[in-house]
């Protein structure tokens, strides 16, 4: 069989207002007006896209980002995010080169976070961010100043080699790199695990990338209590991404969430089932049986899209050719390839192997699935401070 990829632009798929999302978002631009004061503390960070094989669905906390049910991931090399931040005094209104006034359309959708957070500035890939992005990471900045007792706005610039809002775990790297850079900017001196419950606060998914190779998060019930962890293991796995669409999604994973939270009649019976498959996927590890993580992994990511479909109105992340990248995937399993799927909120296949047989699998694939872009990923290592805060060792 083979299929091409063209995306969503031929899909018939019922289109939401869309929500940005900051996903791999760089920044730029200045903080405090143009030019800004004293630099109080800078930092980057570079952290890994994750990809779960057993997933995040449904918050018990929609404030604090308290999953429903534990989860577990892989971080992927190659899919990165590098951001840097600087806290800047904040110049005087009257010394300022660029007032309020001049600020970029859409600043004043800032409503309810503090006043200097409006003085932040978010560049993404080289474009100057305003509106949802920029109140997203200045809200999330909010909680770091409110730690730190630094109460400058920042300047956050990043870059990233993730497609943005496609499904492809940018809010993951994008939310790693930014708690680990401005946590360091700030001089909060966080442990791992405190890190990974930071970030978060910006996207669940994002306390995983944290750490490299197998995460787990544990779901726990509060702030404290819900933080990932690796997973230690000798096991090669890897991921391959076959991309549909690298467009952005029509719904956001939030809104995709609750709806599937609050409507779906299956929604119950997938956190139950979920439950079972980690301790089931966790057991397959320690046994280093990368079937049986296969099967459990692409079963736990169909019911997961089942919750979708069956909301209501249904949420429909898929399109023709993801559907044909799936049994396309079969097809591979089916001579004799070790390969799984598992697709997250967008189009695109992810296929679960390990790295002895990574290039003959999607060497496979690329024959039935023609015009689709497959890229082989093995584990990635967890986000890492790139530049140091003066003072630090
Ligand atoms: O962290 P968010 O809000 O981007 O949600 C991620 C949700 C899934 O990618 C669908 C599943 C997961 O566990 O990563």
């Amino acid at each position: 069989m083979q299929a091409r990829c063209d995306g969503y632009a031929d899909s018939d798929i019922a289109r939401e207002p869309r929500e940005r999302t900051v996903g791999s978002v760089g920044f730029v631009g200045s903080a405090g007006g143009k030019g800004g004061g004293r630099v109080l503390g800078a930092a980057s960070a570079t952290a890994h896209a994750n990809i779960a094989l057993i997933k995040y669905w449904g918050k018990a906390d929609e404030r604090l980002i308290i999953p429903r049910t534990s989860s577990l991931s892989l971080t992927l090399d190659g899919l990165e995010t590098h951001t840097s931040v600087e806290f800047v005094e904040p110049v005087p209104e009257s010394e300022s080169e660029t007032g309020l006034e001049s600020e970029p359309a859409g600043t004043h959708a800032l409503q309810g976070t503090m006043r200097d957070t409006l003085r932040d500035t978010l560049t993404i890939d080289g474009r100057v961010y305003s509106g949802g992005p920029l109140a997203r990471v200045s809200r999330f900045l909010d909680i770091v100043r409110e730690r730190s007792g630094i109460h400058a706005p920042a300047r956050v610039i990043s870059r990233n080699t993730v497609p943005f809002g496609a499904g492809l775990a940018s809010s993951a790297s994008a939310f790693a790199a930014l708690a680990a850079a401005a946590a360091r900017a700030a001089g909060l001196d966080l442990s791992d695990r405190d890190l990974s419950r930071l970030a978060r606060r910006g996207s669940g998914s994002a306390c995983r990338s944290v750490f490299g190779g197998l995460v787990q998060w544990h779901a726990g019930h509060d702030d404290l209590t819900s933080y990932a962890d690796p997973v230690a293991t000798d096991m090669k796995l890897a991921i391959i991404v076959i991309t549909i669409s690298a467009g952005e999604k029509p719904l956001s994973s939030r809104l995709a969430m609750r709806r599937t939270v609050t409507t779906s009649p299956l929604y119950p019976a997938w956190t139950r089932a979920s439950e079972r498959d980690l301790h089931e996927a966790l057991d397959a590890i320690s046994r280093r049986d990368l079937r049986r993580l296969g099967e459990i992994s692409e079963a736990n990511a169909m019911g997961m899209h089942a919750t979708m479909i069956s909301a209501r109105p249904p949420v429909i992340y898929w399109l023709p050719q993801s559907i044909a990248a799936l049994h396309a995937v079969e097809e591979v399993r089916a001579d004799g390839l070790p390969a799984w799927s598992t697709m997250d909120a967008g189009p695109n296949v992810k296929v679960l192997t390990d790295s002895e047989h990574a290039e003959r699998v999607a060497g496979a694939l690329h024959e039935r699935l023609v015009g689709c872009e497959i890229q082989v990923h093995h584990a990635g290592t967890g986000v890492r401070c790139t530049t140091r805060n003066k003072g630090d060792r």
